[in-house]
């Protein structure tokens, strides 16, 4: 289950005559406290005319009352196949709203090979738009480890898999940007052909803030956001300060599920906070015992203390 409980910006609306004279709506995103400080990052919508191009293919993700769809479309003056994610504004309060618009421009600002592309977006009275690249094993992680419980047992694929994650986040990170929701569910595989190499890509930008730079590289919640299950501990209570740490204990999560199908949590008798991540010896014997120290650095209970992305990428496990 997501909290969607960040308060951090407030959008507002403008309707500006362009050149042709005709009315169009423009957005600009506010953070709530201080001094109104603008987000650089300007949201550019594209007309929702230009949507008609992309023709459905098939819906892959829709779930009773959610408030998204992403199906695969094909572009009709192309061929090329697209995701498109739609999310309905019927039930999204004000702040919901600014979050899919922020979605939109951090993703959108986002070029790396192991990050899903966002192309172009819109947004209408009833919902936004996102078409993006299409990531042909999109639920690859979530079937095998959250469904089927099956760990990953090739230790260099496990690497692999970490070193990709890790560049997507050292690419966000450097960018002021937080993920703030890394989980399984959030990363697929995709492969271009069928020879081509599978690469891990990393999408759903939906709880992404930025960084400000005059709290000494936290974002301010006002309230705590991410999936339960792979929150990291400091992301409690109101009005916190969090950093790139929080996406790197959820890292530490899902390396430590990819490894052994269950999270830490779950062996007996643990609580974190309460001693070191327990290594369950019988399952993790085929783990490398540098990547099972790299994962203990990743989760870290104290911040401070935890490994950061681009440390992390030099570690001797994924050397
Ligand atoms: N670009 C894509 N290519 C392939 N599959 C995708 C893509 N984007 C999303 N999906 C699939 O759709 C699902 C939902 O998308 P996304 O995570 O962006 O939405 P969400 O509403 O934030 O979902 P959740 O709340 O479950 O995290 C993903 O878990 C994935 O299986
Ligand atoms: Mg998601």
């Amino acid at each position: 289950m997501e909290v969607i409980e960040v308060n951090q910006l407030k959008t507002t609306e403008k309707e500006e005559i362009n050149m042709d004279g005709e009315k169009k709506k423009s957005y600009k995103n506010h953070f709530c406290e201080g001094e109104n400080r603008e987000i650089h990052h300007t949201y550019q919508p594209c007309d929702p005319s230009e949507m008609e191009d992309y023709k459905t293919i098939k819906v892959i993700y829709q779930m009773p009352l959610a408030p998204c769809k992403v199906e695969t479309v094909a572009d009709s003056n192309t061929g090329n196949v697209y995701a498109k994610k739609t999310v309905f504004k019927e039930g999204l309060n004000d702040l919901m709203k600014a979050l899919a618009r922020q979605e939109c421009v951090i993703q959108s600002e986002l070029d790396h090979p192991n990050i899903i592309k966002l192309h172009k977006y819109c947004e209408t009275e009833k919902h936004f738009e996102l078409v993006m690249d299409y990531c042909n094993n999109g639920s690859y992680f979530e079937d095998r480890l959250e469904e089927s419980n099956e760990p990953i047992e090739d230790m260099e694929l496990l690497k692999k898999y970490a070193k990709e994650i890790l560049c997507a986040l050292v690419h966000i990170h450097s960018k002021g940007i937080l993920h703030c929701d890394i989980k399984l569910s959030n990363m697929g595989l995709h492969k271009d052909s069928e020879d081509s190499e599978e690469i891990l890509k990393l999408f759903d930008f939906n709880l992404s803030v930025y960084i400000d730079s005059e709290i000494e590289g936290k974002a301010h919640l006002e309230k705590s956001v991410g999936t339960f299950g792979y929150m990291a501990p400091e992301l409690t209570g109101k009005d916190i300060h969090v950093g790139p740490e929080i996406d790197m204990w959820a890292l530490g999560i899902c390396l430590y599920k990819m490894c052994v199908a269950y999270p830490p949590n779950q062996v007996r008798g643990y609580e974190y906070g309460t001693g070191p991540i327990p290594f369950v010896k019988r399952d993790w014997r085929k783990i490398d015992p540098d990547f099972q120290d790299l994962i203990k650095q990743m989760l870290e209970y104290n911040p401070e203390n935890r490994i950061s992305s681009a440390e992390a990428l030099e570690h001797k496990a994924l050397s």
